[in-house]
């Protein structure tokens, strides 16, 4: 992928990785892009780096423009190693560069570069003259690690929001008109869910930063640019990080010998009669990825679990604790399943759900060995409750 002018004398020049699959556990089943951005005036900016490994790449989208060795700045906007790894490698091409970042984000590229260089640090409100273009510079703490920051460039209306607004989606065409909408919202949320569900105060914070900004083209660190469709992205983003529920229930379960799995079916059936829409989701079938997108709006999630050796199945124990790092939000719950000789599996997860910030909204239904009518009974029961619930909180 060459690099493309986004703007005038603005260019992308990171890199497309078509073939990653994991980002910390996020599975990137359409790759992604490490977004760097070049700003050529009288002095010469290069805005975020990409993934070590994939230098070579920048390197060469850079020549097509300049000679890497007349870069004055390299603005590293967020210490995450995707975008920093290559910051301080790169002054072996641009020698005479200052880093630029946040006083935190010094700190963070500090300990993870230890070495002689040399950074300035900029604030909110700061600004880096250019020439005819400014560099202006506003932290964006915790959105989503303490050192992240917004480069802004008022005469281009331009928003480099690092991580924010970004997705991982690995595309030829930079710019959101020329990719398809569905598509890239659907990898915005996807995103959002995985990296942003438990910052939604600071993203609301952010948006209102954002808002009092002149903006015509927010430029991420990952996916494409947003120019046509930015009403879209800060719409969804206000919905998503305001926790607002859709109508719209989710049955995550696993199974051992299938008693589970009839009771997890008994309520998908149940829902459908209390016209709720409703998605059954095994865990063993599904990775967290996904089903973390899905829970950020659903309105309700019943989740079930066996008994296995006194506790709940490690697919299930893995869900809840990465839901307890997700805090969802405005989320009905209950368990579910069924046991042997002994039971647990179901109390634990209830309380598990609970700490990820759930609503108990309804009792628990557990069974032994498999399930009876007046075990349906009861799930059919409390679904017609929870379902009540939902409608309560939810428009159709
Ligand atoms: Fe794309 Fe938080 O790094």
């Amino acid at each position: 992928m060459h690099s493309v002018e986004i703007a005038p004398n603005i260019y992308w020049v990171g890199y497309v990785d078509w073939n990653v699959r994991d980002f910390h556990g996020y599975k990137t089943h359409a790759g992604t892009t490490y977004n760097a951005y070049l700003v050529i005036d009288e002095k010469i900016a290069l805005i975020d780096t990409v993934k070590a490994g994939h230098e070579e790449a920048l390197l060469r989208n850079i020549r097509e423009r300049i000679d890497p060795a007349a870069i004055d700045y390299i603005v590293s906007n967020h210490t995450e190693p995707d975008h920093s790894s290559s910051v301080v490698s790169m002054l072996k091409h641009a020698p005479r560069a200052q880093i630029v970042a946040s006083p935190r984000g010094e700190k963070g590229l500090r300990h993870y570069y230890p070495g002689d260089w040399n950074c300035q640090i900029v604030k909110s409100g700061d600004t880096i003259s250019l020439g005819k273009l400014t560099l202006s510079f506003i932290e964006t703490p915790m959105l989503h690690w303490p050192d992240s920051m917004f480069t802004y460039v008022p005469q281009e209306r331009l928003l480099f929001s690092m991580d924010a607004f970004g997705q991982h989606l690995a595309s030829s065409e930079r710019l959101d008109r020329h990719n398809d909408l569905e598509v890239v919202m659907a990898e915005a949320k996807t995103y959002y869910a995985n990296i942003l569900m438990h910052l939604g105060s600071v993203t609301s914070r952010t948006l209102k930063q954002a808002d009092e900004l002149a903006i015509q083209m927010i430029a991420p660190s990952h996916g494409v640019i947003w120019t046509e469709h930015i009403p879209e992205i800060i719409k969804a983003y206000q919905q998503w990080s305001s926790y607002t529920p859709a109508r719209k229930a989710l049955v995550i379960y696993d199974t051992m010998w299938g008693s589970t799995e009839l009771m997890a079916n008994a309520m998908v059936e149940a829902f459908g009669q209390e016209a709720i829409p409703v998605k059954l989701l095994r865990l063993t079938n599904n990775d967290l990825t996904l089903l973390a997108t899905e829970m950020l709006d659903a309105a309700a999630v019943a989740v079930g679990s066996p008994t296995l050796n006194n506790t709940m199945l490690p697919t299930v124990a893995a869900f809840l604790t990465y839901m307890k790092g997700l805090k969802p939000k405005n989320t009905l719950g209950m368990a579910f399943g069924s046991f042997g000789w002994r039971g647990g599996a179901v109390d634990e997860a209830a309380n598990l759900m609970k700490e990820a910030g759930m609503e108990m909204a309804v009792d628990s239904v557990s069974c032994a060995y498999r399930p009876d009518a007046t075990t349906y009974q009861r799930c059919r029961e409390r679904v017609a409750e929870l379902a009540g619930h939902i409608r309560d909180i939810t428009t159709e």
